[in-house]
């Protein structure tokens, strides 16, 4: 299997776990849940459950199990997303090839989607207990997804996303903005497939950077992209990065350089798992497929 296949096979199958984790369209009050499941599944590309699954795979562990724990890592990305478009944040129009939540179900019920996706990602991620697995882990999965997603992690980076729009910044804080806005989230999804799995320290650790390394680049094509990127195949409008002034390594740069420290952050990111092995032939896929990503 190739590696977009990969990622194909484990995108069906948390599809189908959000599927089940996700209250019905119908269900009351129906327009919450409608909103929710719209942004949910107008696509994506799922990485982020992915690792996670991925994680556990590469520590030699059934993936199945943990797919709960996927679907609650796309539902925090979700709610970002939805959140990130806002009028009072990027205020973008066109999300996954489709208006942005907010367009569709007004502000107030966007915020409120977001803040469901959130919270319903918690009640999923306490569900894997009751599942069979060790309460220690379900606890500090939570625990440390809770870290990722505020103001020490994905929050964190969007307020000073959001605080540096329009001002000169130093290479430092623009490190930081992507480290938190982004690579923790992947860092996170990583920790989760593998302290489920059982993981030692060391792999752990290795996992981790993995995430980080990943992220860091991730966001660098992402802000890439915005200037250079299809708009049919990215999904999202280009140049909001420019109308919106903010801070990206393009900016700070120049396109040549920015390219360039995205490949220092994807050999950095092979590098921090070289001792998983072939075990970690999804996470070296996705790392190898990053700089040429159009989506
Ligand atoms: C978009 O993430 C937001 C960023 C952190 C850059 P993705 O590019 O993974 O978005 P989807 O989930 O595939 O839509
Ligand atoms: C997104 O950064 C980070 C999030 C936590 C959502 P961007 O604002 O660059 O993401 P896009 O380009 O809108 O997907
Ligand atoms: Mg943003
Ligand atoms: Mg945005
Ligand atoms: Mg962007």
């Amino acid at each position: 299997m190739s590696w977009e296949q990969e990622l194909s096979a484990k995108a069906a199958m948390i599809n189908e776990s959000l599927d089940r984790c996700l209250p019905g369209a119908d269900s009351h009050p129906a327009s919450i849940h409608q909103a929710m499941r719209y942004s949910i599944f107008a696509g994506g590309k799922r990485l982020r459950g992915a690792f996670v699954l991925a994680a556990a795979a590469a520590l030699g562990r059934p993936q199945a199990p943990l797919l709960p724990a996927a679907a609650a890592l796309e539902m925090i990305h979700a709610y970002s997303l939805i959140h990130d478009d806002l009028p009072a944040m990027d205020n973008d129009d066109l999300r996954r090839g489709k208006p942005t939540c907010h367009r569709v179900y007004g502000e107030a019920m966007a915020i409120l989607a977001g803040d469901a996706l959130l919270t319903l990602a918690f009640t999923t991620l306490y569900s894997l207990h009751p599942a069979g697995f060790d309460a220690g882990a379900v606890a500090r999965v939570i625990g440390e997804v809770a870290g990722a997603a505020g103001t020490d992690g994905l929050i964190g980076g969007q307020v000073v996303d959001l605080e540096s729009e329009g001002r000169a910044i130093d290479p430092q804080q623009l490190e930081y903005i992507h480290l938190h806005k982004t690579a923790a989230l992947f860092a996170a999804a990583l920790r989760t497939g593998a302290i489920l799995a059982g993981a030692e320290q060391q792999d752990l650790q290795a996992l981790t950077e993995f995430g980080l390394n990943f992220g860091l680049a991730f966001q660098i094509t992402d802000d890439i992209l915005d200037l250079t990127g299809d708009e049919d195949l990215l999904g999202k409008p280009l140049n909001s990065d420019l109308t919106n002034q903010k801070a990206t390594y393009p900016a700070l740069y120049g396109l040549e350089q920015a390219r360039r420290l995205a490949a220092v952050q994807v050999n950095k990111a092979l590098q921090s798992i070289d001792r998983l092995g072939a075990g970690a032939a999804f996470m070296i896929g996705a790392a190898q497929h990053l700089l040429d990503r159009q989506s």
